[in-house]
C-alpha cells in the first residue's frame, strides 16, 4: 500500500512505520472499550497451516498484523522474514487475512490486526494455540533382571495439552492390569510374576494414543512343576517326564541313583522339548524298575524331583506324584519287590 513510499531509506520508514503503529496498537488493554475486539482463540494442530481472519471495510487507511509487538505485515508489505507467514490473497476485499504454515509450537501466542480507519485505531487480538499429538519421545529399553532385583522403566513423552501416561502390564499368562500413571516405574524386588510386556500409552485427546512397550525378562531358577511316577509293563515302550519353569531355559539331567543317564545309552533315550524333558525307555525291562531323579538346572540354580518307574503291580497308582502324599502301598511294596528280586 506504499505507506513508506515517501521515504528514501528503508530503515527509517520501518522506524517511522513502527513508530506509527506503535501508536495503532496499544500493547496490553485497550484504551477505549470497542477500539480492541478478542476474537476466539484459534486451535491448530503443530503442521498445520494457521489463517487468522481480519475484517476491513472501504474506509480503513491502514491495516498490520503484529505477532506480540512484532510487525509480520504493514499493508501488503511484508516485515517478517519468516517464509512461512504470508498475505492471503484472492480473499474478499473486506478481509485482511493471514496464513502461517507448518505451524510450531513457538508460534502460540496473540496475533493483532491492527486497523486505522477515520483515524480511529481499532485492533482484533486472535490467540493462536498450538496443538501437539502425545508422542512417546524415550523409552526404556527391553531388560532381563534375575528376580529380585530392582527395575526403574520410563517413558518420556511430549504433547500439548501434557500428555497423560499409564502403564500397563500384560504377564505372560496375558492378563493386563494397570500399574500406574507416571512417568517413572519403580518394581523394587521383582518377581517372576512381574515379568512379561509393559505397555506405555500416551495419551491427550489430540489424536490416536501413543503405545510403546518394554519387555522385562526376570531370570529364576527352575521349579520343577510337573514329575509323576508311571507305571509300565514289562517289554514296552514308555516315558517318563520331568517338566521345569525357569528362565533362562532349564538345563536337564536323568539319574537312576547315582549313575548319570546319558542319551542312546542304558537303552534310553533323553529328549528335551522346552520346559519338558523325555526320558524314553524303547523297551523296558525289569530292571529299568526303580527311582529316577530329574535335576533341572539353569544359571540361577538348579532341583530335582524324584520320580518312580513302576510295573503292572501297581498300575492303578498311575497319578501319584513324586513328591508323594498319595503315594500307595502297593507301590512300595512293588518297588521293594523289584529291589529283592534284583538282589
Ligand atoms: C484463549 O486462550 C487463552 C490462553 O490459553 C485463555 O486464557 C482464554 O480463556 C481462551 N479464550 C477463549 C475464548 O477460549
Ligand atoms: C511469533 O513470535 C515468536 C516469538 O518471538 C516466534 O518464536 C515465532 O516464530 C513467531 N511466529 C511467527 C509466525 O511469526
Ligand atoms: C533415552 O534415554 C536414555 C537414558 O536416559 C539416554 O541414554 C538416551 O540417549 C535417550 N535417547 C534419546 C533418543 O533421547
Ligand atoms: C524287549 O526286550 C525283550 C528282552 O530283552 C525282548 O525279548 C523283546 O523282543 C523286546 N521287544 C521289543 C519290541 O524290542
Ligand atoms: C528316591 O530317591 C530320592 C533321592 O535320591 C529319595 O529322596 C526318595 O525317597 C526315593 N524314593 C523312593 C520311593 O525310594
Ligand atoms: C537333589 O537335591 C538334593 C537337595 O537339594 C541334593 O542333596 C541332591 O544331591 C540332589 N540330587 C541330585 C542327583 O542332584
Amino acid at each position: 500500500m506504499g505507506m513508506c513510499a515517501w521515504l528514501p531509506a528503508p530503515g527509517k520508514c520501518l522506524l517511522v512505520l513502527g513508530l506509527k503503529l506503535f501508536f495503532l496498537v496499544p500493547a496490553g488493554v485497550p484504551a477505549r472499550s470497542g477500539d480492541s475486539v478478542l476474537k476466539d482463540n484459534i486451535t491448530v494442530r503443530q503442521g498445520d497451516s494457521a489463517v487468522l481472519k481480519c475484517s476491513v471495510d472501504s474506509k480503513v487507511s491502514r491495516v498490520a498484523w503484529l505477532n506480540r509487538t512484532t510487525i509480520l505485515f504493514a499493508g501488503s508489505e511484508k516485515w517478517s522474514l519468516d517464509p512461512r507467514v504470508t498475505l492471503m490473497e484472492n480473499t474478499a476485499i473486506t478481509e485482511y487475512s493471514i496464513m502461517i504454515q507448518n505451524v510450531d509450537i513457538h508460534d502460540e501466542g496473540p496475533y493483532v490486526c491492527s486497523i486505522l480507519t477515520d483515524k480511529k485505531p481499532k485492533s482484533t487480538k486472535v490467540h493462536l494455540i498450538v496443538q501437539v499429538p502425545a508422542r512417546i519421545t524415550n523409552i526404556s529399553k527391553d531388560i532381563t533382571v534375575n528376580e529380585g532385583s530392582s527395575v526403574n522403566l520410563f517413558c518420556l513423552a511430549v504433547g500439548r495439552p501434557e500428555a497423560n501416561i499409564i502403564w500397563k502390564h500384560q504377564s505372560p499368562r496375558g492378563s493386563q492390569k494397570f500399574v500406574t500413571d507416571v512417568e517413572h516405574l519403580e518394581l523394587t524386588a521383582i518377581t517372576k510374576e512381574q515379568s512379561g510386556t509393559y505397555e506405555c500409552i500416551a495419551s491427550n485427546d489430540i489424536s490416536n494414543p501413543d503405545i510403546r512397550t518394554v519387555r522385562v525378562t526376570v531370570n529364576y531358577p527352575p521349579f520343577i512343576s510337573k514329575a509323576r511316577n508311571t507305571g509300565i509293563p514289562v517289554g514296552q515302550k514308555g516315558v517318563l517326564k520331568c517338566e521345569a519353569s525357569a528362565v533362562p531355559k532349564a538345563d536337564f539331567e536323568w539319574y537312576k541313583e547315582d549313575r548319570r543317564l546319558l542319551n542312546g545309552l542304558n537303552r534310553v533315550k533323553i529328549e528335551n522339548q522346552g520346559k519338558q524333558s523325555l526320558l524314553i525307555f524303547f523297551n523296558v525291562s525289569e530292571e529299568d524298575y526303580g527311582n529316577y531323579t530329574c535335576v533341572a538346572m539353569n544359571t540361577m540354580g538348579m532341583t530335582n524331583a524324584s520320580i518312580i518307574l513302576y510295573g503292572p503291580g501297581a498300575m492303578h497308582d498311575v497319578n501319584g506324584t513324586a513328591m508323594a502324599p498319595r503315594f500307595s502301598l502297593g507301590l512300595l511294596l512293588t518297588v521293594t519287590l523289584f529291589y529283592l528280586l534284583k538282589f
